[in-house]
């Protein structure tokens, strides 16, 4: 089922989720409406805020639906080691047309739960690690404008508030 995605300010995107401790059908079907809301809007992470659920769970696909082989379902995820720097740019579903350059870990290190409670651990670097750290974020609360340097948080907010006058957001 897709759901609806919630955009900015919405206040479940700045609640940090409720870790997940029952790994039962509820969490299977969220998990499922959220890749199929994801790939609906051609995205290539989703978090549960960002469906109105303030919980620690994200989906993650590159190929944004082609390859089922690269699908990442990461319950109560960690950061557990960063290396490098990067700066390139990231847009999110929960604010649509904003794209902007965010300072990131070059590499990182996850540890995850998947959707039937087993832990593993996972490296991604570049667009993957950029993708971990964006939706580690939202399962904290933080959005990628409070990413941004204040300046471009401000213009960012600016095009939001045109784009509201305008009823395009
Ligand atoms: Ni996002």
């Amino acid at each position: 089922m897709i759901l609806k995605i919630v955009k900015y300010p919405e206040p479940v995107l700045q609640q940090p989720g409720e870790p997940v401790t029952e790994f039962n059908a509820e969490l299977r079907k969220l998990v499922a409406d959220m890749f199929e809301t994801m790939y609906a809007e051609q995205g290539i992470g989703l978090a549960a805020q960002q469906v109105g659920v303030a919980k620690r769970v994200t989906v993650i696909d590159l190929s944004a639906g082609k390859d089922p082989a690269q699908k990442l379902v990461l319950v109560n995820p960690e950061i557990i080691a960063r290396e490098g720097k990067q700066y390139e740019e990231e847009g999110c579903l929960s604010f649509p047309e904003i794209r902007e350059k965010i300072p990131r870990a070059l590499k990182v290190r996850v540890r995850a739960q998947d959707e039937t409670g087993k832990w593993f651990e996972i490296d991604g670097e570049e667009l993957l690690s950029r993708c971990f750290q964006h939706e580690i974020d939202h399962l904290d609360g933080t959005l990628f404008i409070f990413r941004m340097s204040a300046l471009k948080r401000d213009l960012t907010l600016r095009k939001i508030r045109k784009l509201q006058r305008e009823g395009t957001w």
